[in-house]
């Protein structure tokens, strides 16, 4: 076997997502297992170099982990011949300029969503990154979830029969920070950051829906800040200026609606942070992160209207698991190896920059739909 190092700057990696996710589950987890196997007598070794802002952080993350580089100044980084890829995980507002200035170092892009604050700049930077004949990439990771990849095999096997509708319930009670401390930064919850939930969710229910069900065709939101105050992370109370809550309704192509409720502002009665019921004409499924149960129409019950009598039976329990069949990756690091084998072989990819601008369209006309207080039609794009 020949190791081939594939060096990877990491800008945004003491962020929540950038070191959890990307770091640590992701490019060191394929470390772990040997480095990722190319199929053709290559292993490719991921060789991380840490980039941010405060030079103490990124040397305790780089001497926790055992690794050599670090750098406070991101134009070195790219001007160096020898990084291969650009990755970025910082706050959304700072995501654009870093990845343009990356693209004109020729350097190959990965990214979290959304690419860009707005579709303009998301459609740029797809445009500059095909332009400089650079690869590119846009973390989708909920598709490769164990729950969704069922709900997947459940589709691509032909359980729904005619699919007739999506039903998806996001979120959790974000504390405000006052009496407890929020649990997602405070950038989230303020507009002039690149904050909100629309922003943040709606890249998501675009690629989920748009590889699951059909792209989606029209958006109408009800967007709303349930929690206008909130508490940051030096207990300073601040104005919650973005978005907590969205309502949206989809309509996608080929006929299905989807309905998809998102917000930090809820408590959960769900057995997973997200899940989607999908009706079909021959059965139902409901998918979580990591479970997925189905119902064949075969296997429905009838129940009747008449709230003078008691129920007597569960309907939650008439549901049957789909089994794992096998094992299921970290969703993050799945996309990490598909990613590495697109730069390194070539391999066939689509959740590239311009499937990411998709995402940020789709935020966007949520919140117009919002604003005007009408149904949109989403255009397709194109470069
Ligand atoms: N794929 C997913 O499921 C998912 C989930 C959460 C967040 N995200 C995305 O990942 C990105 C990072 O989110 P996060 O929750 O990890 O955020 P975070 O606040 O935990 O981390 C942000 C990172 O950006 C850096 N940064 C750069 N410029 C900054 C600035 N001006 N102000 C503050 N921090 C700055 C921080 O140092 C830190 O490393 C966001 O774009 C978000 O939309 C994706």
């Amino acid at each position: 076997m020949t190791r081939k190092t594939v060096r990877i700057a990491m800008n945004g990696v003491t962020g929540r997502m950038g070191y959890r996710q990307h770091l640590v589950r992701s490019l060191l987890a394929i470390r772990e297992q040997g480095g990722l196997d190319l199929g053709d007598g290559t292993v490719l070794w991921p060789e991380p170099v840490l980039v941010g802002r405060r030079d103490h952080a990124l040397k305790a993350l780089a001497e926790r982990h055992g690794l050599d580089h670090w750098s406070t100044d991101v134009d070195a980084v790219l001007a160096d011949d020898s990084i291969d890829i650009y990755f970025d995980a910082q706050v959304t507002a700072a995501r654009e300029e870093a990845i343009k200035k990356a693209i004109a170092a020729g350097k190959h892009i990965y990214t979290e969503k959304p690419t860009a604050t707005g579709l303009a700049g998301a459609l740029e930077l797809a445009r500059l990154a095909d332009a400089a004949g650079v690869k590119h990439g846009v973390v989708q990771d909920k598709i490769f979830l164990p729950g969704l990849l069922k709900l997947k095999r459940l589709i691509d096997g032909g359980f729904f029969g005619k699919i007739l509708s999506v039903r998806g319930e996001f979120g959790y009670w974000v504390f405000e920070g006052d009496w407890q401390s929020a649990q997602r930064p405070s950038w989230n919850y303020r507009a002039e950051d690149g904050g909100g939930i629309v922003v943040d969710m709606f890249p998501h229910w675009e690629y989920v829906l748009h590889e699951l069900f059909g792209a989606v065709r029209t958006v109408q939101a009800h967007v709303t800040t349930h929690i206008p105050t909130r508490w940051d992370e030096h207990g300073k109370p601040y104005d919650a200026t973005a978005d907590d809550a969205a309502y949206g309704i989809f309509q996608l192509e080929g006929g299905a609606v989807a309905q998809i409720n998102s917000s930090w502002a809820v408590r959960v009665n769900r057995d997973e942070l997200v899940e989607f019921q999908v009706d079909g004409t021959e059965g139902s499924a409901v998918a979580g992160l990591r479970r997925c149960r189905a119902q064949h129409r075969s296997a429905t019950p009838k129940p009747v209207w008449n709230p003078d009598i008691p129920l007597t039976e569960s309907f939650r329990d008439q549901w049957q698991e789909v089994p794992d069949n096998e094992e299921f990756d970290n969703g993050f690091k799945a996309q990490w190896e598909l990613f590495l084998r697109h730069v390194a072989l070539d391999a066939p990819w689509h959740w590239d920059l311009l499937a990411g601008a998709r995402g940020v369209q789709l935020a966007e006309l949520g919140l117009k739909s919002s604003a005007e207080g009408r149904r949109l039609d989403v255009p397709e794009l194109s470069l």
